[in-house]
């Protein structure tokens, strides 16, 4: 048996062992996501599989316990990064978007989730690093970030780290998992980085987007994409795919397929409803979970959307 298999097994027996219970539900964040109807055919038991089956994922790892995962000096954006702070709006409604994925897990079991939308600059990446980061704060979780946006990769900026080697490296077979996936080596001497909720960036891992340019379409159309989230279900309570946009080019409905849920962006005051629709009618055959507003002025108290405004205190 390879070492690979046997800290696969190893962290899988440790999960069942400690089951973390579901957040209870918080009715403002009912609110967060849209209530779509879940496509039907959603099976559970591929979902199942994709967390036991590891004899599929024969990947030169080594060790795949969440703390060897090589560091890295990250030098995270606070800015950007509004969800590290200790308080204040951003803090809130990322909690609230929190709650109703917990909520929405609670009724069918949802770990990777890829965050896309219809055109460029809707938010996407803003939203994935965020709640990546609102995830990793809570209950100790552990979180993948991945920047799935081959084209034009913005998270390493957001968390101050190399773009490469990343996923378009991993995909075309240019370089392993363990090269790719990063853990904070935190800069102490940096006041951002004193500053930046130990919780929210110790827990996390990122895999940056790597250099797809071109070949980013036939690198997303890759089965080791969906091998690579098969290797890292089992280390991982959260996966966020951060995307490229749906309507001009199809990585992120390549990439979604390998997702067990899809989260789709609108940005307010910009985005046009006939852009979302069409931006969720690109992503039928996967499981889109719903929409989150962005960077409204006005959080709706009630209704179907989420809200968020970063620039307000
Ligand atoms: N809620 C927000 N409040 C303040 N600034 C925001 C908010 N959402 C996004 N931004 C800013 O808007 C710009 C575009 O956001 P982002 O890069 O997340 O979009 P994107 O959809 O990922 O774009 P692309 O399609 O080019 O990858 C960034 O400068 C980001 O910091
Ligand atoms: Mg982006």
């Amino acid at each position: 048996m390879s070492r690979i298999y046997e800290a696969l097994q190893k962290a899988e027996a440790e999960r069942k062992q400690d089951p973390r219970p579901f957040e209870a539900i918080d009715p403002e964040a009912s609110a967060a996501v849209a209530d779509y109807e879940p496509p039907t055919g959603y099976a559970q038991a591929e979902f199942a599989s994709a967390l036991t089956d590891h004899t599929a994922a024969p990947l030169p790892i080594g060790n795949t316990a969440f703390d060897a995962f090589t560091r890295h000096e990250w030098n995270p954006s606070i800015d950007k990064l509004p969800s590290l702070l200790d308080r204040g709006p951003s803090v809130e409604q990322f909690r609230s978007l929190r709650s109703r994925l917990y909520e929405l897990r609670d009724v069918r079991p949802i770990k990777s989730i890829l965050i896309s939308s219809g055109l460029p600059q809707e938010g996407k990446s803003f939203v994935s690093a965020n709640l990546a980061i609102s995830l990793a704060r809570h209950r100790n979780s552990k979180v993948l970030l991945i920047d799935g946006d081959m084209r034009r990769y913005t998270v390493h900026e957001m968390i101050g780290t190399s773009p490469s080697p990343g996923l378009a490296d991993y995909l075309s077979g240019s370089a392993t998992i363990e090269e790719i996936v990063q853990r904070a080596e935190l800069d102490s001497t940096q006041q951002g980085a004193a500053a930046a909720n130990k919780a929210g960036l110790s827990n996390l891992a990122f895999i940056p987007g790597g250099n797809g340019g071109d070949r980013a379409a036939d690198l997303s159309g890759s089965p080791r994409f969906g091998e690579l989230l098969k290797a890292m279900s089992p280390i991982f309570d959260w996966i966020i795919v951060d995307s490229s946009p749906v309507l001009p080019v199809s990585d992120a409905v390549n990439l979604a397929r390998s997702c067990d849920g899809v989260m789709l962006v609108a940005r307010g005051s910009v985005t046009k409803y006939p852009v979302a629709q069409r931006a969720a009618s690109e992503l039928r055959a996967s499981n889109v979970l719903g929409f989150v507003l962005n960077a409204v002025h006005e959080a709706p108290q009630v209704g179907s959307y989420y809200g968020y405004n970063a620039g307000k205190e």
